[in-house]
């Protein structure tokens, strides 16, 4: 892990990237009253790395991340910038932070956003500490990302909602939730929501064993039964593994239903866990950049805060709880 005590930050740069988060917000707020109590000037960078190629700066004080707390998205915006992936763009970047007078960064995003402050950081030296924040909770290095739980709540609170109109008309519904590369929201809400089945990329799964089970759980019986499916799961999504199930005869006396739940799990006011999770690590990430540390990601693991270097953070893969697959099946 990177530490150099030696060194002074007089003002910090803040920024939230890739796809945005409940608790962000919070995040920002706590990290820019954080600064403030050490003295240190705050600038916002705006749409995360396309806003630092673009000097797409603006200060922040006490008042200015008044009334966020609450909120959803990201007041300072945010951005997938394919400029900063190029030698070019970054070297602009560093540039406009050199002329802002910025001397330490304080990055809030999921695994792209930390894989660009770890090959910035290795190119300019700019002092930076992470804070996760990704609906999909799949960082390493932190027992939850900012915006998972209200990522889960808001997953769960519709599938009650359609297990409401599935039983009223006994049907089989295949629930996309987001995860691109994981499966902890499909898995947890799957269940939340009392999932029949639930099919997520960190377990291969069998076409003919979905249908065998699908089918066991409706045949003669009048219920309905709902699928949880993440986006990333291997064999497709809802509506691929839907056009599946729907070529096969022995699921003609199914009505079949696809609700993908997409971005609505991205916005929304925070929960209560994602607010104080978001202050903390805020907060932290700014102690983590006075201790001299970067290039690390600052999380919480077993209720403390913990830093892990940013390479280890898209470097390793977070295992899922094999344990709640076994639950799951047990449970339906
Ligand atoms: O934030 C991560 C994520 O939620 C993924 O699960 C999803 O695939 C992706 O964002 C989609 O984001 P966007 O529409 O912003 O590209």
């Amino acid at each position: 892990m990177t530490s150099s005590p030696a060194h002074a930050i007089r003002r910090i740069g803040i920024y939230t990237s890739g796809g945005d988060a409940p608790g962000m917000n919070a995040c920002v707020r706590s990290a820019v009253r954080s600064a403030l109590a050490y003295d240190l000037e705050v600038v916002g960078i705006r749409r995360g790395y396309q806003g630092m190629i673009e000097g797409d700066l603006v200060e922040m004080d006490a008042k200015s991340v008044s009334n966020i707390l609450q909120k959803g998205g990201t007041v300072l915006k945010s951005a997938r910038s394919t400029e900063f992936r190029t030698v070019e763009g970054r070297a602009r970047a560093a540039e406009n932070l050199r002329k802002a007078g910025i001397d330490g960064l304080v990055a809030i995003g999921g695994d792209g956003t930390l894989r660009g402050a770890s090959v910035f950081y290795d190119e300019h030296q700019v002092p930076l500490v992470g804070c996760p924040g990704t609906i999909d909770n799949d960082l390493f290095g932190t027992d939850e990302t900012i915006g998972y739980d209200t990522a889960l709540n808001t997953a769960i609170e519709n599938i009650d909602r359609i297990r409401d109109t599935a039983d009223a008309h006994d049907r089989l519904f295949l629930i996309e939730v987001m995860g691109r590369d994981s499966g902890f929201i499909a898995l947890n809400c799957g269940i939340g929501g009392g999932a029949e089945l639930v099919l997520i990329p960190e377990q291969l799964t069998d076409m003919d064993e979905v249908k065998r089970q699908i089918l066991s759980q409706m045949t003669g019986q009048t219920r309905s039964s709902i699928v949880v499916v993440a986006e990333g799961d291997e064999l497709g999504g809802a509506s691929i593994i839907s056009d599946a199930l729907r070529g096969d005869p022995a699921f003609a006396h199914i009505d079949l239903r696809v609700c993908i739940l997409g971005h609505t799990q991205r916005g929304g006011s925070p929960t209560a866990r994602d607010r104080v999770l978001a202050s903390r690590l805020g907060s932290a990430a700014v102690d983590a950049l006075m201790e001299g540390h970067a290039n690390v990601m600052v999380g919480v693991v077993d209720g403390e805060i913990t830093l892990t270097p940013s390479r280890n953070v898209w470097g390793r893969k977070k295992s899922i709880d094999y344990d709640l697959i076994k639950l799951t099946n047990l449970l339906r």
